[in-house]
């Protein structure tokens, strides 16, 4: 996805709940020599996981990481990013319970816990897209599936289609709509 985005090599890119930092150094192995790659976390465990991984692929300077919350540690950076990638918590807390043990027992909460229909995250990266972005930006956000994508892209065109162009579901290779994307006008 990131690849069909025009210019992405040259751009800046935001990891959003990088973790591992897997996203974040795939992306950055595809830039040219002036993008970059901003990969932000709250929890200070997977920020130094995601440093250490960033590392071991040499892509130090190419991957800034950044600790805090969404997208409080890009403050310097709107309006200037060419994309927001995000595969945030977006499990409904009620539903926690009845998880995979190979996710339940060993992901931690935080991330996997997306409140009250397992949206609370994702609305807030929407509503924090078109300060970041620059125009003609790309987002991709991983969800839940089918229902959410589908709130999500219903949601993201009724509240903001001033702001935003071909917002669609995007399906994983299951044929489940997994992912929302979409372009800053
Ligand atoms: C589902 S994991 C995704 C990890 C990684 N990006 C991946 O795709 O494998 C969600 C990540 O979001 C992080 N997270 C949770 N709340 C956050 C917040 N308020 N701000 C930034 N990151 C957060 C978690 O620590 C976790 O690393």
């Amino acid at each position: 996805m990131v690849a069909k985005v025009q210019g992405f090599e040259a751009g800046w890119w935001a990891d959003l709940g990088t973790g591992s930092g897997a996203i974040a150094v795939a992306v950055a192995r595809m830039l040219g020599p002036e993008g970059r790659v901003f990969a932000t976390d709250v929890s200070e465990v997977a920020i130094d996981v995601g440093r250490l991984n960033v590392q071991r692929y040499g892509m130090q300077d190419k991957v800034e990481i950044r600790h805090g919350s969404w997208f409080e540690p890009l403050e310097d950076l709107k309006g200037k990013l060419m994309g927001v990638i995000s595969n945030p918590p977006y499990i409904p807390t009620e539903d926690l319970p009845g998880l995979q043990p190979e996710v339940g027992w060993h992901e931690p909460k935080l991330a996997l816990d997306g409140g009250k229909d397992g949206l609370e995250h994702l609305l807030h990266l929407c509503e924090g897209l078109s300060s970041v972005l620059k125009p003609g930006g790309f987002f991709v956000f991983e969800t839940n599936g089918n229902k959410q994508s589908e709130f999500l892209v219903d949601f993201i065109q009724t509240k903001w289609d001033s702001s935003f162009r071909d917002v669609e579901a995007v399906l994983d290779f299951a044929d489940i709509k997994r992912f929302v994307t979409g372009y800053r006008r």
